[in-house]
């Protein structure tokens, strides 16, 4: 991988040491230039004058995507976000009187969801415990299974660490339960290679804006051929289905029910040169390097006496830890101030893993393929010095 050449292509490189992608990446430059020339041409043409002059453009973005995944063109909704794009296929099931398997790791607005589903439907959640590594333990999953069970929904990697859940061994158990499995990658799509069949689930959703390194308002469900057809959206607008006289609809046929009407087809462009562009680096590429930087950080960070929160028997680009009687604020205000960049993820974000380990707020390096061993160094030693100067 040539990471000067990709740096040089990333505007935000110039101006910050960038360690939040699990936040929101730094585009490369033909994403940002995507996005703003739709803008300005569809200025000049008008908004559906300009969408009806791109429609093959558009098209070509679901194709990306499928590609990118191992799915069908078919097969994938453009949204707005991951929560939209997950909340479409989580809603769209019914889950009376149900249980729904989920894992200690899972984001906090999945855990909204699964609490409000109890409370609207009768429906339950059980939290498979995870093993000795932190990662989902599968045999318990699998002895969980019975004829209560209505869906398997499962972070693949969650916003609070390096920590990646094995998808493949989940969705093997569901596909021989034949229930559905849910899988939120929203940290792993543009991060690692996604094969969708190797994985078993029926619906993924995903963001545009961390790892793929596209706009900012992007996001994507994938949702299965077998699944499609007994899947109604809880939300349709008259672009998820048509209208037959006054009195009747017909559901689209794929998974653009899913979809509504208006969007920003600007941001769907550049998500698609986004998708191009993490296809061209290359996804194993990619994975290699980050997982390469982010174990490379984890060790700078130990030696020097921070606490490393990452769980998991395969851990990626996200890096949590905590420096003793440093407050997390405070060490994102100070590097902030550096121009370094870094997060603070809080207990809520992912409620059970936080209760069960008894979690502080805790700083998240979030490394990509961009950075270097010499922002980690500057990472490091800038925070070896906040703390002398305490
Ligand atoms: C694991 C996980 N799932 C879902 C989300 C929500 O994504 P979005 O903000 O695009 O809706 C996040 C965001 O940080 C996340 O880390």
């Amino acid at each position: 991988m040539d990471v000067a050449a990709l740096r040089a292509d990333t505007p935000g490189c110039e101006t910050v040491v960038h360690f939040n992608n699990a936040g929101s990446s730094l585009p490369p430059r033909p994403v940002v230039e995507a996005q703003t020339s739709w803008i300005a041409e569809e200025a000049r043409l008008g908004g559906y004058e300009m969408a009806e002059r791109h429609q093959t453009r558009i098209e070509g973005v679901y194709g990306s995507i499928a590609r990118m995944i191992g799915a069908e063109p078919g097969e994938i909704a453009l949204l707005e976000s991951a929560t939209v794009a997950w909340w479409q296929a989580f809603h769209s099931l019914d889950l009376h009187g149900k249980t729904i398997l989920t894992s200690e790791v899972d984001y906090g607005s999945n855990f909204v969801a699964y609490l409000q589903a109890a409370r609207r439907t009768g429906s339950r959640v059980e939290v498979v415990p995870s093993d000795a590594s932190g990662q989902i333990a599968v045999d318990e999953l699998e002895r969980r299974i019975d004829d209560s069970v209505g869906l398997i929904a499962v972070t693949h990697m969650p916003t609070n660490g390096g920590l990646i859940n094995p998808a493949d061994e989940i969705g093997a158990v569901a596909r021989a339960a034949g229930v559905p499995f849910l899988l939120d990658a929203c940290q792993t799509v543009g991060q690692i290679p996604i094969d969708v069949e190797a994985l078993g689930c029926d619906f993924l959703s995903a963001t545009g804006r961390k790892y793929l390194r596209g706009p900012r308002g992007t996001g994507f469900l994938y949702v299965s051929r077998r699944r499609l057809e007994s899947s109604e959206p809880a939300l349709l607008d008259a672009h998820g289905a048509t209208m037959h006289g006054s009195d009747d609809f017909h559901v689209r046929p794929d998974a653009r029910r899913f979809e509504m009407f208006e969007a920003s087809y600007a941001a769907r462009a550049a998500l698609g040169t986004a998708v191009d562009y993490a296809r061209a680096v290359g996804l194993e590429a990619i994975g290699d390097r980050i997982a390469g930087l982010a174990s490379t950080l984890r060790s700078r960070l130990g030696e020097r006496g921070a606490r490393i929160h990452d769980l998991g028997a395969r851990r990626g680009g996200i890096v949590t830890f905590t420096m003793d009687g440093v407050d997390a604020r405070n060490v994102k205000h100070r590097l902030g101030a550096r121009s370094i960049n870094v997060s603070v993820v809080r207990p809520s974000s992912t409620p059970v893993d936080s209760e069960r380990r008894d979690l502080p707020e805790m700083v998240r390096a979030s490394v990509h393929y961009y950075n270097t061993e010499e922002e980690i160094d500057l990472l490091v030693s800038s925070l070896a010095e906040d703390v002398r100067k305490r």
